[in-house]
């Protein structure tokens, strides 16, 4: 892929990787992803906005090459993650001049992740700025916009903000621009559950921050650019905000069909009563998917099976990482069928630490559903529309 100039002395220089299927060895890539490094000329100076993955190492460097850029005075490590800081030593190795900027946690991860020489980088601090000339970059400290040290880079003469890993997504496009918003929309959503929900409550506070700069660009390090700054902002804000929606999610798995029996009549009841319900079959699941559906559902009903004495493993997994995710769903339950004992739904219920739900009357049987279990059902659904109704979600 060749760079792209953005604006007169601005260019994309980054890898599009079209094959890549998984990230971090836990998010599944549809689409693929881009790591976008990005090329500012100043009058004086001249920096690069974080680097790419290192497997993609020469694509960066066929960009530069190909730009003639035989000089790079600043690199501008904005978050120490190796997809966008991987190929700094390769890139300290070609330009031996170059200073890394950074902050201070970065530059303690860049020094641990990658031993790259400490002397190599120039702390900044919180809203300090560099110039480079006719150009200015301001530096913003953003913790825990996916790690701890992550920052955003703000070119203040061409009001374009480089954020990094925050308001990106995963696909490796040739458009350099968003140019559908309804795909954008879905594709960020699902990028934002699962990297961003966890920090939502930092995240707002930024949002207003972003806000507040005039802004022509957002120029993120995963996915296109954003020409319409209000677009990702306003879908941030939403978000980010407290609000559900009237939506039951239901991760389950049936190891002989009791438990797929209690989803379906479950299901059913709730479709009856107004609520949109999302099943997902844990067997085969895109988790990234059930993450995607966990942005705004109010409720979460999980459904399991008993494998020996607790929730079967599949579940298990998708409860944790569901509780990781801290989504903002306000009620859970569990249901399934056991057939001789153990304590699945106390096990899930426990596993929910990290999110302030109020549990509601599990539905656990034994055996095979009865008239019984699918009028519980019945009960749960009544009670899951109440539940909504109260706290005005319907
Ligand atoms: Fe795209 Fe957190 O790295």
């Amino acid at each position: 892929m060749v760079s792209r100039e953005i604006t007169k002395g601005v260019y994309w220089v980054g890898a599009l990787d079209f094959d890549r299927r998984i990230f971090d060895e836990l998010i599944p890539l549809p689409d693929g992803t881009s790591y976008n490094s990005y090329l500012v000329r100043g009058s004086t100076k001249t920096a690069l906005i974080d680097t790419v993955d290192p497997a993609k190492e020469e694509d960066l460097i066929l960009n530069l090459i190909r730009l003639g850029v035989d000089r790079i005075d600043y690199v501008v490590i904005n978050h120490a993650e190796q997809d966008h800081s991987g190929s700094l030593p390769m890139i300290l190795e070609m330009y031996p001049g170059a200073k890394v900027v950074t902050n201070e946690k970065c530059k303690d991860l860049l020094v641990s992740l990658l031993q790259i020489d400490a002397g190599s980088v120039t702390v900044i601090k919180d809203g300090e700025t560099l110039s480079l000339g006719d150009r200015t970059l301001q530096f913003f400290l953003t913790p825990w916009t996916h790690w701890p040290e992550t920052q955003v880079t703000y070119l203040q003469e061409d009001k374009i903000l480089f954020p990094c890993d925050l308001f990106g997504y995963h696909v490796a496009s040739s458009d350099l621009y968003v140019t559908d918003e309804a795909d954008a929309y879905r594709s960020a959503k699902r990028y934002y559950a699962e990297i961003m929900m966890p920090f939502r409550n930092s995240i707002r506070g930024y949002i207003e921050k972003v806000r507040a700069l005039p802004l022509e660009m957002i120029a993120p390090s995963h996915g296109p650019i954003h020409r319409n700054p209000k677009f990702i902002l306003d879908a941030y804000a939403e978000w980010v905000s407290d609000d559900v929606k009237n939506e039951v999610v239901i991760p389950y798995v049936s190891m002989h069909g009791s438990t797929k029996k209690m989803v379906e009549h479950l299901t059913a009841a709730l479709i009856e009563r107004g609520i949109r319900v999302k099943p997902f079959n844990l067997t085969h699941t895109d988790i990234g998917e059930l993450a995607l559906s966990l942005v705004d559902a109010a409720t979460v009903v999980v459904g399991t099976p008993t494998v020996l004495f607790g929730p079967h493993p599949q579940v298990v997994y998708a409860t944790y990482l569901a509780n990781v995710l801290k989504p903002k769903v306000r009620f859970a339950t569990v249901i399934g069928s056991y057939g001789w004992g153990g304590k699945s739904a106390e096990t899930i219920v426990k596993m929910l630490d990290h999110v302030r739900v109020e549990v509601l009357e599990p539905v656990v049987i034994k055996g095979a559903p009865d008239e019984a279990a699918m009028v519980a059902l019945d009960r749960l659904a009544d009670e899951i529309l109440k539940k909504h109704k109260e706290s005005n979600i319907v």
